[in-house]
């Protein structure tokens, strides 16, 4: 039986995607009676419990219209600080001592891949390993073989089953909606193939820069920030065939199965961007050619999929935050309504997978009036007005890690096949080209997919 983790440990407690998102999702978890355990931060700067106490306060406040004093109180008590070198024996027999009432801890690397193969060693050197789970955030990698060797350092020191890799798009209720869109209706899995389907867009925009993160930024770019993971997950979800069971194994064969089918990207069918004024920020080299924009084509080569292109993108600095995925439909077999009256728009699904996440259905619909013409209308549903308040990714995924439940964790061979997948444009990037900040990035992206649909911004 999966037993509950009894503590939790923050490793790179002091960093960005702590405050950004674990204490939120710490907060909301003890708020939901799903964690009064330890909550360890480790980190190499020199913070007391009283600093950790208070950036948990600040990030839970960025968070939150308002805090409830009562639960930040609870999971205050519950948080304490171990400040130490992760290259450093004794970090770990301070957090081993600290411990020593914990039959299942969770350890969170919220840290650099630089320092991963540290903290997993010094872990197993003084037991942890044998009984505690590992998450490990992203980037796992820089390519297919820096990838396996870091699934080498983890699978040396921690069983499989305590391993989860994390991509917190799979944690989204909205990506996860598109599974039960499929699955949970017969009305469109019966078109979604090559006979019916034209082409499929990805759009992962965003409204802003860096956000203070190009250091890091700088030394991975949008392929591997994004493309490589969230985007391809997403491509995983629309286009895998249904799993043979309803269970955790059988889900994660069926995405892993399409991912094989995926062609590797071509650097032909690749442009890459940067936003003009990038290479001045601090921490960007100033000769950088790091891509904050890529679109590409992908081909899936199956049954299903052969000749339905699924068009990628992903930008920093575009004219606003929206991730979509539209889905285009081929043309009526024999339309009775000419084309000069209107019936030459698309049908479009369009899956809104970020803010104001629903689906909004493009159709034909007759135009007023005594003659037959028709005009494309909307089908729109917003989800949180349908649904109500629908859970964050970090909270779900940190649930579920300290349950040993891997559901929406991805499998080593995933990663890998992400990998595989892009890395012929890692390692013959096209020409970086600059754009303005404000655009849809260089004008090449336009012609790659004959025409992006706009993403509906709100
Ligand atoms: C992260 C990337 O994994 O995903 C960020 O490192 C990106 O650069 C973010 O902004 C996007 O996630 P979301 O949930 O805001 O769409």
């Amino acid at each position: 039986m999966r037993m509950r983790s009894d503590a939790v440990v923050l490793f790179g407690v002091t960093g960005d995607l702590v405050s950004k998102k674990l204490f939120p999702a710490l907060y909301e978890l003890t708020r939901r009676d799903r964690l009064d355990v330890p909550v360890i931060g480790v980190a190499r700067s020199a913070w007391d419990d009283q600093q950790l106490v208070t950036m948990a306060r600040k990030s839970v406040a960025e968070a939150n219209d308002e805090i409830d004093d009562e639960i930040f109180d609870q999971l205050a008590d519950n948080l304490s600080m171990i400040s130490g070198n992760y290259a450093d024996p004794t970090t770990y027999q301070r957090l081993a001592q600290r411990l020593r009432d914990a039959e299942r801890p969770v350890f969170y690397l919220a840290i650099p891949p630089a320092v991963f193969g540290s903290v997993v060693e010094g872990l197993a050197a003084v037991g942890l390993a044998d009984r505690g789970r590992v998450i490990v955030e992203k980037p796992f990698g820089r390519d297919l073989a820096s990838s396996r060797e870091l699934d080498r350092t983890l699978g040396a020191a921690f069983a499989p089953e305590r391993v989860f890799r994390i991509d917190h798009y799979l944690g989204k209720e909205a990506v996860e909606g598109l599974y039960a869109f499929r699955f949970a209706n017969r009305l469109f899995e019966p078109l979604w193939n090559n006979e019916h389907i034209d082409n499929i867009q990805v759009t992962l925009a965003e409204g802003f820069g860096t956000q203070g993160r190009a250091g890091f930024y700088d030394t991975v770019g949008a392929t591997r920030d994004v493309l490589q993971n969230h985007i391809l997950q997403v491509v995983a979800l629309i286009a895998m065939e249904a799993p043979a069971r309803d269970d955790t194994e059988a889900f994660r064969e069926s995405e892993a199965a399409v991912l094989r089918q995926v062609a590797p990207l071509s650097p032909q069918s690749t442009v890459r961007g940067q936003y003009a004024g990038y290479r001045d920020e601090p921490g960007v080299a100033t000769d950088s050619n790091t891509e904050t924009f890529v679109a590409t084509r992908l081909t899936v080569d199956s049954p299903r999929w052969a000749g339905v292109p699924f068009y990628l993108r992903t930008g920093k600095s575009l004219p606003g935050t929206a991730t979509e995925v539209v889905v285009e439909f081929k043309q009526p077999q024999r339309s009775l309504i000419p084309a000069e009256r209107g019936t030459t728009a698309a049908n479009l699904l369009r899956f809104r997978l970020g803010r104001g996440d629903g689906i909004t259905m493009s159709i034909q619909a007759k135009s007023p009036g005594a003659e037959v013409a028709s005009r494309p209308v909307d089908l729109s549903v917003d989800f949180g007005a349908a649904l109500g308040r629908r859970q964050e990714a970090y909270e779900r995924l940190l649930d579920d890690a300290m349950d040993g439940q891997h559901l929406r964790f991805a499998r080593a061979e995933t990663i890998e096949q992400e990998w595989r997948i892009v890395e012929p444009i890692l390692d013959l990037p096209a020409a970086v080209q600059s754009y303005e900040k404000g655009t849809w990035g260089p004008a090449d992206a336009d012609a790659l997919a004959g025409g992006w649909h706009t993403p509906d911004l709100r």
